[in-house]
Formats: C-alpha cells, structure tokens, sequence
C-alpha cells in the first residue's frame, strides 16, 4: 500500500510473534510500513511473517536479552529496508510471588526481559535513528508501572524502570530528532493474560475497578502504539500512555488473594 498513517516507514517489533506485539506488527504494516520482527518463539514468529508477506515484513529470532540478538535485529532493518524510523519495545512478561518469598533467579528473569530487554532495544535502535537524524521508540510499560499489585514485585518494578528509562532516552535523543513514548496497558486478552482467566475472581475485579467495564483486546493497544509511531504524535516525547479503560483510577486485582482462595476450593 501507497499510503497510511506511517507509510514508508521501517519499524521494529519485539515479541512481535504473539498478542500485543503481533497485533502492533499487523497495525503498522496496515498503515503502510515495512517491519522487521523478533521473538524467541520461531514457530510463531514464522506464522507473522508468513501473514504479512516479503514485501512488508522480514524477521529473525531476538531473545532481548542478548544484545547480540537485538543488535542483529536492528541490523536487519538497515539491510533489508534501507533504515529504522520506529522501534517498539514490546517483549515483556511476568510471573507472581510476594517479596519474603519471591526466588531471585525468577526475579532477575522478570527484569533482565521487562527493563534490561528495554534497555537493549533503545540502545541499538535509538543508536540508529540518532545516526540518521530522526524516529519514535515506544516502549511496553504496563498499567503496573504506576499501580501496585500484590505479587507482583518484580513486573511493577521493572515496568516503573521502563518509565524511567524512557523519560531518560526521551531527553538524550531529543535533539537528534527521536521521540520516545511508553504505553501503559491495562488487562488485555493474550496468551500472557491466559492464567488470569483461570484465577477465580481475578479479571472480575479488573473490570470493576475499570470506570469503562471491561478488559481490552490487543488491537485497542496497538492503536495507541501506532499513533505515538506516526507523526501525528510529532511533539510528543518522554510519555507514559494509559490504554487502561481508566482502571488507574482504581485498584489492582489481588492476585495472591485469588491464588489463596484457589488453594481452599
Ligand atoms: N496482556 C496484558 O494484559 C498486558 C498488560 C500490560 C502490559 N503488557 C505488556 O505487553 C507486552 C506484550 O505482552 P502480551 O500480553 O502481548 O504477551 P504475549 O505472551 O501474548 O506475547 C509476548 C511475546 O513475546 C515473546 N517473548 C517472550 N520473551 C521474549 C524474549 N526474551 N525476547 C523476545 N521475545 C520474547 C513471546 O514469545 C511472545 O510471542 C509485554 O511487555 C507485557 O508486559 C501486557
């Protein structure tokens, strides 16, 4: 397609293979983009790319957590499509424990993907586009960077850094012409989310806690990423976005709650 809200432009995904960062991938292209796409799931990774066709999309295996890996992927952008205009940190994922009890090795596991996979990401990425004078970074960030959540330790802490972060990559890159933005999702319906529908209770208190009553499908984040990708977000920079039906403005579910009340039936 000629044209589109970022047509002509090359971006980047990560953890593009499934859910949120499919929908992303499927989004940009619509409106006109080429992009370059990572996962550490090959299989799924394949099924996105064998969806939106040579032309539009190319791709490779990217654990964020190597920086070889995120180095390769920027890379390819530049070979395959001639540069990167727009790079989304989106690979992310959690796991629950409360802090007395909370395994060390899980959770580093939990920053070293949400907050040091970030980090990687802006590195190489925002390396590029400083190179070339201009482009937009968004970055996964969660409703739990700024609302607590029993049992959640590590994701809120990594994804409060992610806010951090990209307040920092917002204020060296600027003046190289890059904006960088994060979105903050409420609950969204992935594979991620999956186990939540399993906890009694859990996606219950989300959408009464949410003012517009309901959780969201990952499309409705994808069009806030595209938005802060596009130029319409042009003087835009060093945001945090809430795509969370306004449950900020209530309280988190109590996951370890819901774990209990499981544990008694
Ligand atoms: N689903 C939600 O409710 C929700 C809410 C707030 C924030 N988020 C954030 O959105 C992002 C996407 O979440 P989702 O729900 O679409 O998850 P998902 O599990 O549906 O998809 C995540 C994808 O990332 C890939 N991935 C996992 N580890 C990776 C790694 N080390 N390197 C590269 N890829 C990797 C997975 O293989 C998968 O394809 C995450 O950062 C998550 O924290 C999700």
């Amino acid at each position: 397609m000629t044209g589109g809200r970022v047509a002509g432009k090359v971006a980047l995904v990560t953890g593009a293979g499934a859910g949120i960062g499919r929908a992303v991938a499927q989004r940009l292209v619509a409106e006109g983009a080429r992009v370059v796409l990572g996962d550490i799931d090959e299989k799924a990774l394949d099924a996105v790319l064998d969806e939106l066709g040579p032309e539009a999309a190319a791709g490779r295996r990217c654990d964020v957590t190597d920086e070889a890996d995120v180095e390769a992927l920027v890379a390819l952008a530049v070979e395959r499509f001639g540069g990167l205009d727009i790079a989304v940190a989106n690979a992310g994922g959690g796991g629950s424990s409360e802090l007395v009890a909370h395994d060390y090795a899980q959770w580093r596991r939990i920053v070293d993907l949400c907050l040091n996979g970030v980090f990687l990401t802006v590195k190489h990425a925002g390396r590029v586009m400083t190179e070339r004078g201009g482009g937009s970074i968004v970055n996964m960030a969660s409703l739990n960077a700024v609302q607590a959540g029993r049992g959640m330790g590590a994701y809120c802490s990594a994804k409060a850094g992610v806010v951090a972060l990209t307040e920092v990559a917002a204020l060296e890159m600027g003046r190289h012409g890059v904006r960088v933005n994060a979105v903050a999702p409420g609950l969204v319906r992935t594979q991620a989310t999956g186990p939540m529908w399993q906890l009694p209770g859990v996606v219950e208190e989300y959408v009464e806690n949410a003012p517009l009553g309901r959780f969201a499908e990952p499309e409705e984040i994808a069009s806030v990423v595209l938005f802060l990708a596009s130029d319409e977000a042009g003087f835009v920079s060093g945001s945090l976005y809430g795509v969370d039906g306004g449950a900020r403005t209530g309280r988190y579910p109590d996951l370890i709650g819901a774990f209990e009340r499981m544990g008694r039936e």
